[in-house]
């Protein structure tokens, strides 16, 4: 199959209205979307990123009106949020109506719901009569993609369609929250909306959602997800060297430029201590040190604060220390 790049809208919406896939980009990471609710199309998702069946997807609407059409009920807690944060990089997880099809949740009552804000994303979606599942659009447990050619890198030759909007404003997938009876936040993945900003907005307490390695409720929750090639090590970028100094080594480090020998490669996220900044770079940065052939990156942990629970989140998934777990 031929992969064409492009920003023809209505080319992507011909092909997904045929039922098949598309790269859409959005404001956190590339999607690979097809119709929601045909399976035949949803199946051509899972094929061509070689995904688990057992993990579900996104669903992507244009207006958050529409999510009424695919859920049962919305808690008065997801309608504060939304009201502020949508569209944007946060996703609700909500009990879903019949016409979801299983495929999608993977056999769960509850479906993920998501406007994305990115312009072309939304356009397209205004001007179909169907939702997009998306996840995002890599090869399954590699980093997400944040622009079209980091699609093409993996998925050329494997879908027909790549819809270009340039590099991914955020650059880290969106938050992932849930409801418990009491309205309370549920936080099943840290993304693009920051915890702090959650509580702040809707009053209520975040809690991080029970998650279980061995079977876990979202992929994000499996220790070893969005890892790149090269082992990665966490920790005193300094004292982390002077165990690799022999190694050809890359650094991932926030604001600071470390005194290290010329050799060393070295990724400053945000000259200006800018976590959003930092955010936007990090999977690029990732997949340009998997190209360079260095054999160790090693990283900082990031202030725990806003985006940077999120960033300090993906390092430890992508930690070498996890891989066979
Ligand atoms: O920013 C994003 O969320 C991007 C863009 C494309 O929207 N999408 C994305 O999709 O990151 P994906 O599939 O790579 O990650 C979605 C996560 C997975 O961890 C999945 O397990 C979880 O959402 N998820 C989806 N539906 C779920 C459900 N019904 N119950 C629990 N977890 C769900
Ligand atoms: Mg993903």
């Amino acid at each position: 199959m031929t992969t064409i790049t492009g920003n023809d809208i209505a080319a992507a919406q011909q092909l997904l209205q045929q039922g098949e896939v598309v790269a859409i980009p959005t404001e956190t990471v590339y999607g690979l979307a097809a119709n929601a609710l045909m399976p035949e199309a949803v199946t051509k998702i899972f094929a061509a990123k070689n995904r688990p069946r057992f993990n579900p997807l996104i669903i992507h609407i244009a207006h958050w009106q529409d999510a009424a059409k695919y859920v049962c009920r919305i808690p008065e807690t997801a309608q504060v949020l939304a009201d502020h944060f949508v569209p944007g990089p946060l996703t609700f997880l909500l009990p879903k109506k019949e016409i979801v099809p299983d495929i999608v949740t993977a056999g769960s009552p509850l479906v993920a719901i998501r406007v994305p804000a990115h312009p072309l994303t939304r356009e397209l979606l205004a001007g179909l009569s169907f939702p997009l599942a998306a996840p995002s659009a890599n090869q399954s447990g590699y980093i997400s993609p944040t622009s079209a050619a980091h699609v093409s890198a993996s998925l050329d030759g494997k879908i027909p369609y790549i819809l270009d909007g340039g590099s991914s404003s955020v650059g880290l997938e969106s938050t992932i929250i849930g409801f418990d009876g009491e309205g309370n936040i549920l936080l099943y993945r840290e993304g693009g909306i920051g915890r702090e900003a959650l509580e702040t907005v809707s009053g209520k307490n975040v809690t991080v959602a029970a998650g279980n390695h061995a079977r876990p409720q979202t992929s994000g929750q499996l220790l070893s997800h969005y890892a790149p090639h090269t082992s990665l090590f966490i920790g005193s970028i300094p004292d982390l060297y002077l165990r690799y100094a022999e190694k050809k080594v890359a650094t991932i480090s926030f604001r600071t430029r470390y005194d290290l020998p010329e050799s060393v490669l070295q990724f400053i996220l945000s000259e200006n201590g800018d976590l959003n900044e930092a955010a936007a770079k990090l999977f690029d940065v990732m997949r340009r040190i998997d190209e360079s052939g260095v054999s160790v990156i090693l990283t900082e942990i990031f202030p725990e604060k806003g985006l940077g629970r999120a960033i300090n989140d993906r390092l430890h998934r992508a930690q070498t220390i996890f891989r066979d777990l």
